[in-house]
């Protein structure tokens, strides 16, 4: 069943935050998987078939197809946008072993026990049933292939100056995502989520990334400014009275604020897990 724009009883729908923002899929293209999947790039190796479970516009899993060249890996997602960049950057970039297929984690179109190995960053924290797609990842996975997971904890979050709007505008983001159905704060749920769908020998982590050279400081107020409370997110919370419209160019300006202030320093805190079918 998907459950995307689904209803559910709670009157909540599933809806992905970012997917009109501008900002987000450039922001999402500077990852990398030496950065982002460096947890799961040791238990990976050349031949493995790999999946990457909303893949966004593809640059972790452009660098985990050169990791397990000449293995195969696909990578899904339900936004088309950014599959197409997703394809695009692939083929400028000459890489043969990856291919992007619209799909949703909760039904992937793919045989059981079909790959070696399933990454997915920053989606968990997105979905109103986490467990059903790590169910559905675990069905595509061979017995003993292994999953790697990575998802935000906004409870690690640290921000300097406490600006309070800036302070109340993570707050609000964090009440947006929940009534899109996700959860801001599902990283430290990884191994209790993992293990009860039926993954063994899990292994968790956390790091931070940190905004805090003038350069970083100026990119994340700037994201935080103009992009992460985009304009469905504003609909949305002016409709949930989590904010009113004359807020949120408030919201913008305190970020801006934030960005000039030579103290600024923003981290957040990213937990990974990973887990073997067995
Ligand atoms: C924050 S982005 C992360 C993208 C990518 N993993 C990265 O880290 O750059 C979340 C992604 O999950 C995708 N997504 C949301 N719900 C999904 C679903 N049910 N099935 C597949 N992808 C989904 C969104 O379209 C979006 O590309």
């Amino acid at each position: 069943m998907n459950k995307v724009n689904e209803q559910d009883d709670t009157g909540t729908r599933e809806n992905y935050t970012h997917q009109t923002s501008a900002i987000m899929p450039q922001h999402l293209a500077k990852r990398t998987a030496e950065r982002q999947a460096a947890f799961l790039l040791p238990h990976l190796q050349p031949g493995m078939r790999l999946l990457d479970c909303g893949c966004g516009p593809g640059s972790i899993t452009i660098g985990l197809a050169e990791a397990v060249a000449p293995g195969e890996v696909i990578g899904i997602d339900i936004n088309v946008i950014q599959l197409a960049q997703a394809k695009e950057d692939a083929a400028n970039r000459g890489i043969k072993n990856v291919r992007f297929e619209t799909a949703s984690i909760y039904e992937l179109p793919f045989p059981d026990a079909s790959f070696d190995a399933a990454f997915s960053n920053a989606v968990l924290s997105h979905l109103r049933d986490p467990t059903a797609a790590l169910t559905e990842i675990r069905r595509v996975l061979k017995p003993g292939g292994v999953a790697g997971i990575r998802n935000p904890d906004s409870d690690g979050q640290v921000i300097a100056p406490a600006i309070p709007l800036v302070l109340r505008s993570r707050d609000i983001y964090s009440k947006v995502i929940a009534a899109n159905g996700g959860n801001t704060r599902i990283g430290k749920d990884h191994k209790s989520l993992l293990r009860q769908v039926g993954f063994a020998d899990i292994e968790v982590s956390a790091h931070y990334e940190v905004y805090g050279s003038d350069e970083a400081v100026r990119y994340w107020g700037n994201i935080n400014a103009n992009g992460l409370l985009n304009e469905s997110a504003v609909e949305l919370l002016t409709r949930l009275g989590l904010a009113t419209a004359d807020e949120i160019p408030e919201i913008s300006r305190a970020w801006r604020e934030w960005a000039d202030n030579p103290d600024a320093f923003y981290a957040d805190a990213w937990c990974t897990a990973v887990g073997w079918n067995q």
